[in-house]
């Protein structure tokens, strides 16, 4: 059994969770991960189970919007993600397309913001060009922003902001002395996203598996060995209450 919440007591503990409304992250960032293995322990392909987390999206997104949480990063696919066998990456390439399809309207109806971070090129055509309808149908909303972490991965995003920052250097549109971490965090991907307050593991795993190097720097970590094709809205909760009551010092004291 892989749900954390084993007993009945727990259970009962977890729906009286009460959240404080003024305390609540402004940014929560989820690797999404234990798909395989949700699948796996029904005896079911491995893309059955990326085909179940999609439900669960559904679910956090509404979620978050319900609790006034403003933004909502998704890791979906990182670079590190092309190693698995073809017939897996293709049906996540495919998954990505019939998400925005089936959901655009819907996300676009209540106010989301699609923003995707990582580099699109190297995805199919088709789901480049969905990617980029649903960022510009959707760019001048003001309800939560959804940041879909797509080929995405921190190292690249580093590498990528190094280049960025080294052009405008040496084109004389950027100083070397200007050069803080406010001037960096604008060649980012996440360029106008706070860093993640809260960062979500499910599955079981314990490591950040390249997502968000930069930004992570001071988020509070939760884990849960819960596989995201399970994970409810009462983990979500979880989450956060455990968040809330932590000490978080930036350093200080
Ligand atoms: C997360 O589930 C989805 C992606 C990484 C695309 P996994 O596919 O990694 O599931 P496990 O870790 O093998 O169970
Ligand atoms: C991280 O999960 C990437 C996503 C959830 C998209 P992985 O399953 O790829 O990470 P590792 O290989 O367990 O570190
Ligand atoms: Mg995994």
């Amino acid at each position: 059994m892989l749900d954390i919440f084993k007993t009945n007591k727990d259970k009962k503990k977890r729906e009286e969770l009460v959240l404080d409304k003024d305390n609540m992250p402004r940014h929560i960032a989820i690797i999404m991960d234990g798909n395989g293995r949700w699948a796996k322990q029904r005896k079911l392909p491995r893309t059955m189970g990326h085909k179940a987390g999609v439900e669960t999206i559904r679910r956090v997104i509404k979620e978050t919007h319900i609790l006034g949480i403003k933004y909502l990063t998704l890791y979906a696919f990182s670079t590190e993600n092309w190693k698995r066998p073809k017939d897996e990456v293709s049906a996540l390439m495919r998954l990505l397309v019939e998400y925005l399809r089936s959901e655009l309207q819907e996300l676009n109806k209540n106010g989301v913001v699609i923003k995707i971070l990582g580099d699109i090129n190297m995805l199919p055509k088709d789901a480049q060009n969905e990617v980029k309808e649903a960022i510009e149908l959707t760019k001048n909303n003001t309800g939560v922003v959804l940041n879909i972490a797509f080929n995405y991965g921190g190292r690249d995003e580093i590498i990528r902001a190094v280049k960025l920052v080294s052009n405008d250097v040496k084109s004389g549109k950027l100083n070397i002395e200007d050069i803080d971490e406010k001037a960096l965090e604008k060649y980012l991907y996440t360029n106008g996203t706070p860093d993640p307050d809260l960062i979500i593991r499910p599955s079981g795993e314990q490591r950040i598996s390249n997502f968000l190097l930069w930004q992570c720097a001071y988020s509070e970590f939760w884990y849960s060995n819960v596989c995201w094709p399970d994970f409810k809205e009462e983990h979500l909760h979880e989450a956060i209450y455990d968040y809330q009551h932590r000490d978080r010092r930036y350093g200080g004291v």
